[in-house]
């Protein structure tokens, strides 16, 4: 039997500088719900990579003095080290500038086109190349980028147009009848009440730089950086080049992208999709946005954290835990070490790491005595699918600690290391039968932690092997999981 697909994507990001703690907070968000898919047995495919074309980079590498393909080529082993060093495992990193891609940017312009979505006219208006995006004097007053408070660029150009406009009631009755399209709820109204305004034709060409993909009907012309992005989730599964790992892995299951760049997946991405005559992907997933000390994460004040520095705080799990413990993931966080170290002491630490350490040894002491497990009864699996389901991933790890809480207070109360406790060995058994547990659901989260406990306890990571009785007999006292800070 061929077993059921899952496919999601990240955004791919501007390579202009390294990454920092927002980029990594939506690859490791992928990385969790990929493990979690693959723990249920689905075949995942984890599409992620970055967007080289465009002005901003243009820009950026002449700053620097190089070419722009020079300039991302140096870039791009910063995105892959540090995906590596989170222990993030996706399918496949994609770059824009890949024969591939760019092969299937022109075949999707070729498909517009032909549906009679394209046409020559006028580009006059307001741009933001942080943004590489268009606003208009409704949306910005006081042509100031909304987003990045720099102001707008006018830019008059001839350029070719997208038919967006045309898309607008086949939009508004697919978000009626996929309800998952646009998540979470509380953001779609936004999006809803957007594309009820009306929506205005898109241009999706350039001359006035030539970083970019070649317009295939009008080579004077580059293509815009967002309509050759958003086709790299098509291009990562092989739309061009290899038609049956396409045809099993598509629609995408979820586009996990921030809340800055919904309306272009929310919008722009389903109507190029109608007119090319392609399914669109079932969810798009807009998560919050961080700051950090209540600020703006910002490069040019100081205010960034990068992957390294993140590492360097607690460990790679610890960082892990903290960005999907506390914070809704749907709404913005405030990022804080003191934060971090304190999930790290009192959580991983006290309760994960203290657990594990004190059950271990006392197991060997009095060794272990398979009975029925009846503390695991206590673990709301059934609850914790659901809210992985629904991508509660910070509700779905805080219902995997209220079962770590239940342990503690478990042997809190039956004291196994006591010497007048009766059935110690039995109690020990249930616990390290819970333990196994608890380590194949944090797997997702914690990954290295979680082996570690398995390689300690000799199971194997798998999802039957929650419900399986541990087999093990002699157990030996484990190293510390967490050193404090
Ligand atoms: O927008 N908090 O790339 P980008 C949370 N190339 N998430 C954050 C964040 C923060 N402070 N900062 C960044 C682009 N992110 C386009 C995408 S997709 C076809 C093209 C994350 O480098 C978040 O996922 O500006 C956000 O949407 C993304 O990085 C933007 O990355
Ligand atoms: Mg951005």
């Amino acid at each position: 039997m061929s077993r059921e697909k899952f496919y999601i994507t990240t955004p791919i990001y501007y390579p202009n500088d390294i990454p920092h703690i927002g980029h990594a907070y939506t690859t490791l968000a992928a990385d969790i719900i990929a493990r979690w898919q693959t723990l249920l047995g689905k075949e995942v495919f984890f599409l992620t990579g970055t967007d080289e074309h465009g002005k901003k980079i243009e820009l950026a590498a002449r700053q620097k003095g190089k070419s722009p393909k020079a300039f991302v080529d140096e870039l791009i082993p910063s995105f892959v080290d540090a995906w590596k060093k989170l222990n993030i495992r996706y399918s496949r990193f994609l770059r824009t500038t890949e024969k591939e891609h760019e092969a299937v940017v022109q075949s999707l312009l070729n498909s517009v086109r032909k549906k009679g979505d394209i046409y020559l006219g006028t580009y006059e208006g307001y741009y933001c190349t942080d943004c590489e995006a268009y606003y208009t004097e409704k949306d910005a007053p006081e042509l100031k980028c909304p987003i990045h408070h720099k102001t707008l660029e006018k830019l008059q150009e001839k350029s070719y147009f997208f038919k967006l406009s045309k898309y607008q009631k086949q939009l508004l009755s697919y978000y009626k009848k996929n309800k998952l399209f646009l998540s979470p709820e509380f953001r779609s109204n936004e999006i809803i009440n957007r594309v009820s305004e009306g929506l205005q034709d898109l241009s999706i060409s350039r001359t006035s730089f030539s970083w970019g993909i070649p317009i295939p009907f009008d080579e004077k012309h580059i293509t815009y950086v967002w309509f050759d992005a958003l086709a790299n989730y098509l291009t990562g599964i092989g739309y061009l080049n290899d038609k049956k790992k396409f045809k099993k892995f598509w629609p995408a299951d979820v586009h996990l992208v921030g809340k800055d760049i919904s309306w272009f997946h929310c919008v722009i991405w389903p109507a190029m999709l109608f007119s090319a005559g392609i399914e669109p992907p079932r969810q798009i997933f807009s998560h919050g946005w961080w700051t950090f000390d209540k600020e703006k994460i910002s490069k040019s004040r100081g205010k960034v954290i990068n992957v390294d520095e993140l590492i360097a705080i607690a460990g790679v799990d610890s960082a892990r835990y903290f960005l999907f413990r506390e914070t809704p993931f749907g709404q913005d966080g405030d990022f804080s070490e003191k934060e971090l170290i304190e999930k790290h002491n009192n959580e991983l630490a006290n309760k994960l790491g203290n657990l594990f350490s004190r059950v271990t040894s006392s197991a060997e002491k009095n060794g272990i005595k398979k009975i029925e497990n009846k503390l695991i009864k206590k673990l709301a699996l059934k609850e914790i699918e659901k809210k992985m389901e629904d991508l509660e991933i910070d509700k779905a790890l805080s219902t995997i600690f209220s079962f770590i809480d239940k342990c503690n207070e478990y042997i809190q109360e039956k004291k196994p290391w006591e010497s007048e406790t009766t059935d110690k060995d039995k109690i020990l058994y249930e616990l390290i039968d819970s333990i196994k547990a608890i380590a194949i659901l944090l797997w997702p989260f914690i990954p290295e932690t979680s082996e570690k406990i398995a390689r300690h306890l000799d199971f194997e990571i798998s999802y039957e092997n929650i419900k399986k009785a541990y087999q093990g007999n002699t157990i030996k006292k484990a190293d510390i999981l967490f050193k404090k800070i």
